[in-house]
């Protein structure tokens, strides 16, 4: 670790006050000719200086943690109020999207079998299975910005049968991705939590505003497709609702 060090002018030099009101310009000589300045805060009605209300050089001479810059190769410059707990869980994270990314992926496999041709379910889970990858790429970069250390986990081999004797293989994949996005928010919840158990605003804001309401979006359109393919019955109606997947833009988020 580096400790900052301030050029000897700024602590040695007094600074020169103007007057405005009940504020005070303080202009401090830097090396070089360029100038510093800060604003005081006169407090009581005689306008008499009682203390800086924002001082940065003091501060970071009383915050060493602040202050200090890593000089470890091995170290990140950039992490700042980033707790283990939190790194963990954005791994944890990265892991249960890469796990949805590979079934989907089993899916569209399944899907696209010369003896199933259900060509539109089979580009839909191949797309949901790429939105799921990004998902946890935008994590492992999230991860990297936080100065956090992507550890990628293993991935449980997916089923590569979706047949039904009941229900057919359309139904049964749909109600599948349902329980998954289920899954999948509450782990992102869980995320959010620990998130708030640390008190870092930034991660709980970066699940918000990425990918809660995101998911809550995917669980309602997934659910109409349930509802619809319920209602069509097996048969020609799955066929009908393939052509729509097919032709449609139905990317599950
Ligand atoms: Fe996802
Ligand atoms: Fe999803």
């Amino acid at each position: 670790m580096a400790l900052l060090r301030f050029p000897p002018s700024l602590s040695a030099s007094s600074p020169r006050l103007s007057s405005n009101s009940s504020h005070f310009l303080i202009t401090k000589p830097l090396i070089g000719g360029k100038e510093v300045h800060g604003v005081a805060m006169a407090k009581g009605s005689g306008g008499a200086i009682t203390g800086l209300v924002f001082s940065p050089f003091e501060e970071l001479k009383l915050r060493p943690e602040v202050a200090m810059v890593p000089v470890e190769a091995d170290k990140s410059l950039a992490r700042f109020k980033y707790s283990e707990k939190c790194e963990v869980a954005v791994n944890e994270q990265i892991n249960v999207e890469y796990n949805i990314s590979y079934i989907y992926h089993a899916m569209y496999a399944y899907f696209d079998r010369d003896n199933i041709a259900l060509r539109g379910f089979a580009k839909f889970f191949k797309e949901s299975s790429e939105e799921e990858r990004e998902h946890a790429e935008k994590l492992m970069e999230y991860q990297n910005k936080r100065g956090g250390r992507v550890k990628l986990q293993s991935i449980l081999m997916p089923v590569s049968e979706f047949d039904h004797s009941e229900k057919g293989d359309a139904l049964y994949a749909m109600e599948l991705t349902l329980a998954l996005e289920k899954l999948t928010n509450e782990k992102l919840l869980h995320l959010h939590k620990v998130a708030e158990q640390c008190k870092d605003v930034e991660l709980m804001n970066y699940i918000e505003s990425e990918f809660l309401g995101e998911q809550v979006e995917a669980i309602k359109k997934i659910s109409e497709f349930v509802s619809q393919l319920r209602r069509v019955g097996p048969g020609h109606g799955v066929w009908h609702f393939d052509q729509v997947l097919l032709h449609g833009d139905a990317v599950h988020g």
